[in-house]
């Protein structure tokens, strides 16, 4: 370990993706674990940088200011204090420093784009990467990766996912090994058939308001919803499914499973007490549109849908130009200020510093 001494200082900095789920988490129980395991892809535009500089202080605590784009954010400072205090005992040399934590997404604040996965992510990789550099242990270790996941879940459950690159698992799942409830585990190469190794995915902002339901929220409305045994036992179902899937390359499947994953969230929501409606009339329109050009056109193009109005339009790399051409000439037209994100399978979190 370290020895904490006045010089004790530094700074350390990480990029973390934002991650779209096929397969939807939405429902908790204990710490923090999912009621169902889920499924994404991370993303390549959508990201989070964090930035710390450390040193020691006097005090037994941890104590710091957090910076949102420039302006210091006393609202996220706490929820940060708060999520840093319930993680302290899995790093405890990080007890008596100060933390001047500096954050910016890569996509605008106010377009409706949720922001916890890559937030937590790149979070808990600042975090686990000091609390590493103090113990003398090296990040290229293979539990440092899993041990940040774990610390991201305690976040944002969705964050635990944007640790890898590519399809992404978490939730334990009998066909999979190596899966588990407590982090997330990146799907292998011989797990992916070609078909889907290069993923775009479309993001057609509908509406760039505040959500109306916080997800914590939302997962609270699956504890006594009179389908959550029904939607559990399906999204596992729809996991086994969308595993096989992925490793035989059939596009129809694919495609069936991540749109009724997407309805079936939205129909937890309207059916919940209190209900929801996320969804905005120009939703609707883009949703049946796509399904009519997909049958039209046999492009393999489908959609999938956040706790909000807008729609991720989710397809491979190869049919690239003919979707393209299909949203700006059929789609736009639905979006707030014609706005929209050209997104796509990434590489996973990267260190700047
Ligand atoms: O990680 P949370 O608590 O923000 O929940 C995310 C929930 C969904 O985005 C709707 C689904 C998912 O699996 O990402």
């Amino acid at each position: 370990m370290q020895k904490k001494t006045e010089d004790t200082r530094g700074t350390i900095a990480w990029r973390c993706p934002s991650n779209i789920a096929l397969v939807k988490y939405w429902g908790k129980h204990g710490v923090q674990l999912p009621a169902n395991p889920s499924l994404s892809f991370s993303l390549r535009e959508a990201y989070t940088e964090t930035w710390v500089d450390f040193e020691w202080t006097d005090n037994q605590e941890v104590s710091l200011d957090f910076i949102f784009e420039g302006k210091k954010n006393e609202a996220f400072a706490l929820r940060i204090k708060e999520y840093i205090q319930n993680i302290l005992h899995h790093l405890p040399s990080l007890q008596g420093m100060h933390l001047t934590l500096s954050s910016r997404n890569s996509f605008p604040h106010s377009s409706g784009i949720a922001s916890s996965a890559s937030a937590f992510g790149a979070m808990a990789l600042i975090l686990n990467d000091l609390y590493y550099q103090m113990e003398g242990k090296s990040i290229h270790s293979p539990e440092f990766l899993q041990e940040v996941s774990e610390l991201a879940r305690l976040g944002s459950g969705s964050a635990s996912r944007s640790i890898y690159p590519g399809f992404v698992a978490w939730g334990k799942t009998e066909t999979l090994a190596a899966s588990s409830d407590q982090h997330a585990i990146p799907l292998k190469n011989s797990q992916v058939h070609d078909q889907f190794r290069k993923m775009n995915d479309t993001i057609l902002i509908v509406s760039k308001g505040e959500k109306d339901v916080k997800s914590s929220a939302g997962h609270e409305l699956m504890k006594g919803h009179p389908y959550a045994g029904a939607r559990f036992g399906q999204a596992g179902e729809n996991m086994q499914k969308m595993l096989r899937t992925l490793e035989l390359g059939d596009l129809d499947d694919f495609m069936n499973i991540t749109e009724n994953e997407a309805l079936s969230l939205h129909a937890m929501m309207m059916t919940s007490t209190p209900s929801y409606l996320l969804l905005k009339p120009n939703s609707l329109i883009i949703m049946e549109k796509i399904r009519n050009f997909r049958k039209q056109s046999k492009v393999p193009v489908c959609f999938t849908i956040d706790a909000g109005p807008n729609i991720h339009v989710i397809y491979p790399e190869q049919v690239e130009r003919e979707v393209k051409d299909f949203i700006q000439n059929d789609l736009l037209v639905y979006c707030e200020a014609n706005q929209w994100i050209d997104d796509g399978m990434g590489k996973g979190p990267e260190k700047l510093k």
